[in-house]
C-alpha cells in the first residue's frame, strides 16, 4: 500500500509545480488538527516567503487545482494558508484492502537489497554481561529485524572483545591465586573469571606491577604464545557459552559470533599495506594515521594503529575487522549500535578506514546510544551501587511482572509455569519497549514501576492489547462468525483507525532511513489507541448486520497483524493468553 502522505505530497507538488513553483513545497504530513482533516499541507506560507506575496492567495490556486481529484473528499484553506485535506472514504476502503491478507502487510521489500552488517551486543570476555549491554542490545536487535524485513541482506556480529588488555588481566589473575583469592582446578568457569578480572583490573590501578605483567602476557597472547593462547581459547570458550545464553534470555540472535581476535591474522598485511601507502608515521614510538581534517571544530587525536611494544589496540582490531568484513559480505553498510561516548573513536575509525582504502564500498555509520540511568539521572546501578548484571535485571523485571499480573488478575485460570512463561514475556518486553520509545540518542530514567504498567505507552499494555484482539477473534470463529469481510468505513472511529493502520509504511520507513526504532513505539502505539476507541465504540463479535460486522472483524485481524508485525520487529513477543 502507498504511503498517504507520500501520495499526497506527490500530488500536492504537481500543483505548486504548475504554479511555477517548487514541488517541495506540496510536502503533506498528517494533520496537527485531527478533528479538521486528515492531512496537511504548510507549503503555502514558504511559498508566499519566497514569491514575497500573500499566502492565502497562493492556498487558494493550489486548492482550486485539487477541486476536481477524485481522491479527495474536501480541500480547506485555514488559517494564514494551511491547505487541509480528506480523502474519500471509498479511496481510503480500497486501499486498506488491498493489503488485508497481504503476508507482508502491503510493505514491499527493497529492491535492490543492500549488504548490511550490524555490529551491536560487543560485550568483553571474561566480564558478565551487565545493564550498560541493553541498549545495545535492544537497538542492535531490532534494527537487524527491521532491515531484514525491509529486504536487506543482513549480517548481525555480536563483535566480542576478545583481545584487549582485559584479557592480559585474566590471564595474570589464573596465575595468581593469592591476589585474587581463585584457585582454579582444571579449567575456570564463569564463575572465577568473573571474580578474576574486577580484582585485577582493580589493581592494575593500584600497583604497576600488575599492569606491566599484564601488559607483558596481552602481547604475548597476541603473538600466539604457546602457554597463554590455549589458556585464553579455554577462557573465551567459557565466556562465550555464557554470553549465548544471556542473549537467548533476551530473545537475541547473531549470525557471527565473531570478535576482535579473529580479525589478528589480518592485522600485519593491513599494517604493512598502510605503511606502503604511505599514510602511517611514527609518534613516541607508535605506529599512528593522522585523520584532521579541515573544518574539524573538536580535536581529532590520530588514531593508533600499533602501540610502541606492537601491541594491537582497539582502532587496530576494528580497522582489521573492516577487511575481514569487506572480505566475507561485500557491505554496502556497516553500522556500529554503540555507546555514544565511544562517538570520536568511531569517527576516528571511520576516517582512517576511508584514508587507508580498506572499507570497500561500505558506508559506515555509528549509532550512538545514550544511557539508561536511575534516578539520580547517572548511569543506573545496583542500590548497592554496583553494576547490575543483565540476568538480574531480568529476573527483577519477571518478578515485577508477575506481582503485576497477579494484582490485575490476568492470565489467572493459566497454570504456576505458564504465568512464568508470561510474566517473562511481559518482563522482557517492559524492558526493550520503555527502552526502544525513547530516542536513542536520549538517556533516560530506569523505572521499573511504570514500565511494567498494563496502562500508558508500555510494552505490556501492547501485549495486552494484541491478546485482547486475538480473543475477541477466537469469540468471533467460536460462533461461527465470518472473520474476512471487505473493510468498509462507517463510524468516524472505523475511519480513525483505518487512517492508523494506513500510516505502516511511513513509520516503517521513517525508523529505517533514521535508524530509530522509537518511530515504531509511536506507531504501534497510536495503533492500539485508535483500536482501543474503536473498540469501545464499534461492537463486532455481537453486530447483526453481516456486511458490517465482517468489516469489523476484518479490521481486528488487520490490526493484529499490524502489532504482530511491529511488536515482532521490537523483539517483543506475544503472550499466547494473557
Ligand atoms: N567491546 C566494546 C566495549 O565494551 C564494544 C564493541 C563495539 N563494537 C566495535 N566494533 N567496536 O566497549
Amino acid at each position: 500500500m502507498s504511503d498517504l502522505t507520500e501520495l499526497l505530497s506527490a500530488k500536492l507538488g504537481e500543483a505548486f509545480v504548475a504554479e511555477g513553483l517548487d514541488a517541495a513545497l506540496g510536502q503533506v504530513r498528517v494533520s496537527d488538527r485531527p478533528d479538521l482533516a486528515q492531512f496537511q499541507c504548510n507549503g503555502a506560507m514558504a511559498a508566499a516567503k519566497i514569491a514575497k506575496t500573500n499566502p492565502r492567495a497562493i492556498a487558494e490556486k493550489i486548492k482550486t487545482r485539487l477541486e476536481n481529484d477524485p481522491l479527495l473528499e474536501k480541500v480547506e484553506l485555514a488559517g494564514p494558508g494551511f491547505i487541509n485535506l480528506t480523502l474519500t472514504d471509498d479511496f481510503l476502503n480500497q486501499q486498506i484492502n488491498s493489503v488485508v491478507g497481504d503476508e507482508r502487510l502491503g510493505i514491499a521489500k527493497h529492491d535492490p537489497a543492500q549488504s548490511v552488517v550490524i555490529d551491536f551486543g560487543g560485550p568483553n570476555v571474561a566480564k558478565p554481561m551487565h545493564v550498560g549491554h541493553l541498549r545495545t542490545c535492544n537497538i542492535g536487535d531490532s534494527l537487524q529485524r527491521l532491515f531484514r524485513f525491509m529486504g536487506d541482506d543482513v549480517t548481525s556480529d555480536v563483535h566480542m572483545g576478545d583481545w584487549g588488555l582485559q584479557m592480559g588481566q585474566v590471564l595474570y589473575g589464573l596465575e595468581h591465586p593469592e591476589l585474587t583469592g581463585v584457585t582454579v582446578d582444571g579449567l575456570p568457569d564463569l564463575e572465577d573469571l568473573e571474580k578474576i578480572y574486577p580484582i585485577v583490573s582493580a589493581a592494575s590501578k593500584e600497583d604497576d606491577e600488575v599492569l606491566k605483567a599484564s601488559r607483558e602476557i596481552t602481547a604475548k597472547l597476541q603473538a600466539r604464545d604457546i602457554v597463554y593462547y590455549p589458556k585464553w581459547e579455554e577462557v573465551r570458550r567459557v565466556s562465550v557459552d555464557a554470553m549465548r545464553e544471556g542473549f537467548t534470555s533476551l530473545g537475541v540472535s547473531f549470525d557471527e559470533y565473531k570478535g576482535e581476535a579473529d580479525a589478528d591474522p589480518l592485522i600485519a598485511p593491513m599494517v604493512d599495506d598502510l605503511k606502503a601507502k604511505g599514510i602511517t608515521r611514527m609518534s613516541e614510538g607508535a605506529l599512528v594515521i593522522d585523520v584532521e581534517q579541515d573544518g574539524d571544530k573538536k580535536e581529532m587525536p590520530p588514531l593508533i594503529l600499533l602501540k610502541s611494544d606492537g601491541a594491537a589496540l582497539y582502532h587496530t582490531t576494528d580497522m582489521a575487522t573492516i577487511i575481514d568484513r569487506v572480505n566475507c559480505h561485500n557491505p554496502d553498510l556497516i553500522l556500529y549500535v554503540v555507546d555514544q561516548r565511544q562517538h570520536q573513536h568511531f569517527e576516528q575509525l571511520f576516517r582512517g578506514a576511508i584514508k587507508g582504502g580498506i572499507n570497500g564500498k561500505a558506508f559506515m555509520e555509528h549509532l550512538g546510544f545514550g544511557t539508561m540511568n536511575g534516578t539520580d539521572n547517572k548511569p543506573f546501578k545496583t542500590r548497592e551501587g554496583g553494576v547490575m548484571k543483565l540476568s538480574d535485571l531480568i529476573s527483577m523485571a519477571t518478578e515485577t511482572a508477575r506481582k503485576r499480573m497477579d494484582e490485575a488478575g490476568l492470565a489467572a485460570d493459566s497454570t504456576a509455569e505458564e504465568k512464568q512463561v508470561i510474566a517473562k514475556q511481559v518482563g522482557l518486553a517492559a524492558l526493550k519497549f520503555s527502552d526502544l520509545s525513547n530516542h536513542r540518542m536520549s538517556n533516560y530514567v530506569f523505572d521499573m514501576d511504570h514500565m511494567v504498567a498494563f496502562e500508558g505507552k508500555t510494552g505490556p499494555y501492547l501485549q495486552y492489547a494484541a491478546v485482547r484482539i486475538k480473543s475477541i477473534l477466537a469469540r468471533a470463529e467460536d460462533q461461527g462468525r465470518d472473520v474476512e469481510g471487505a473493510i468498509e468505513i462507517g463510524a468516524p472511529e472505523e475511519r480513525n483507525l483505518v487512517l492508523a493502520l494506513s500510516g505502516l509504511q511511513a513509520a516503517l520507513n521513517m525508523a529505517y532511513d533514521k535508524r530509530a526504532p522509537n518511530a515504531l513505539t509511536d506507531y504501534v502505539y497510536g495503533l492500539a489507541q485508535a483500536f482501543s476507541s474503536f473498540y469501545a465504540a464499534c461492537p463486532a463479535v455481537r453486530e447483526e448486520d453481516a456486511r458490517i460486522r465482517g468489516s469489523r472483524l476484518a479490521l481486528c485481524r488487520l490490526t493484529l497483524a499490524q502489532l504482530e508485525l511491529v511488536l515482532g520487529l521490537l523483539g517483543i513477543e506475544i503472550p499466547e493468553r494473557m
